[in-house]
């Protein structure tokens, strides 16, 4: 990394690939090797808050709250950037994101490293982001320098990116923190998807996490079998997503995923599972929804991207 390689490894939402923060050409390479829009920057991750101090020189009240309570974790907060955060990483905004990641593995590396590490998902731009070492080998092999492997994340979704410049503060991308921690420590929080939001976070605009087949999301056990029967009639290869107690399917063209019913095991698995139905090649997807409380905020966020037109 102080050579200006990439590196890859876990946080405890999903693997990131870093280069030097301050590096404008290290940067540069994580793009080309995501294939990632220029425009879409890219979260800076520290180890410990002497580090926050080169980022941002303006850290409001709140933020300290929400540092205290959440760090390290996954909250990601946008700040006013300092003149030493280069171009290449904001995407040419006036602010950086910032978050402490909970993983022994990578704040030892940051620590090492001796400073902040720019990191967006180790995952193809617009492809379910990695949550094993094996799916970052299979994206980025060839593309970066080394992967970190400490084995599969805990959280499985990504950080919760939140815009403190505003009253109430936004959720500009829902994550592993909710909604409902987030107001219990600052009360109201607005939840994005305006216009003026999708502006400032680029990445929460395009279609993302997004595997190869078409995916189609559904209310109802019923509605999930009786589509994913249709297509396999018509000769399709399908995918079914559902939560424990899947339905028995006897066509040999559906290949059933049963889910855990907690939400948080839920999200260890969703992306790991939309891997694995590309590699058994199906046509399409269909995946049952889930309840929008707590991390199934987050999930069905993701959900949607990826079932995005
Ligand atoms: O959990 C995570 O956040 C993971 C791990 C590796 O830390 N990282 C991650 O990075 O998901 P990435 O690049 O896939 O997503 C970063 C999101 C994008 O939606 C991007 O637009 C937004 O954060 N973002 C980054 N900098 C921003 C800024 N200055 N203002 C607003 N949004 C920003
Ligand atoms: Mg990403």
């Amino acid at each position: 990394m102080r050579r200006g390689g990439l590196v890859a490894f876990p946080t405890e939402t999903v693997y990131g690939v870093g280069a030097d923060a301050l590096n404008p050409a290290a940067v540069k390479r994580i793009f080309h090797a995501k294939g990632r829009p220029a425009d879409n920057p890219i979260i800076v991750h520290i180890a410990e808050l002497k580090h926050l101090i080169i980022l941002s020189e303006e850290i409001p009240p709140i933020a300290k709250n929400l540092m205290k309570r959440f760090w390290p974790g996954p909250l990601t907060l946008i700040l006013k950037k300092s003149t030493k955060v280069p171009q290449e990483v904001t995407a040419g905004q006036d602010t950086v994101a910032v978050r402490m990641p909970q993983n022994n593995v990578a704040l030892a590396l940051i620590n090492a490293f001796g400073g902040p590490i720019a990191a967006p998902s180790a995952n193809l731009s617009g492809y379910p982001s990695g949550t094993t070492a094996e799916h970052v080998f299979q994206d980025l092999q060839g593309r970066i320098d080394l992967i970190l492997d400490a084995g599969p994340v805990e959280v499985g979704v990504e950080s919760t990116v939140l815009d403190i410049s505003t009253h109430p503060p936004a959720i500009l991308r829902p994550g592993a923190v909710t909604p409902e921690q987030l107001q219990a420590v600052i009360g109201e929080v607005t939840l994005g998807g305006t216009s003026r939001i999708s502006k400032r976070s680029p990445g929460t605009r395009y279609r993302h996490y997004s595997p190869r087949a078409q995916v189609i999301l559904a209310k109802e056990n019923s509605e999930c079998s009786e589509m994913a029967e249709e297509f396999a009639a018509r000769g399709r290869k399908v995918g079914l997503v559902i939560p424990d107690p899947a339905p028995h399917m006897a066509r040999s063209a559906i290949l059933v995923k049963a889910m855990p019913q907690d939400l948080e095991g839920y999200a260890r698995r969703i992306f790991a599972t939309l891997r694995e139905l590309d590699e058994q090649a199906v046509d399409l997807i269909i995946v049952k929804e889930v309840e929008e409380k707590g991390i199934g905020v987050a999930i069905m966020d993701r959900l949607r991207r990826a079932a995005a037109g």
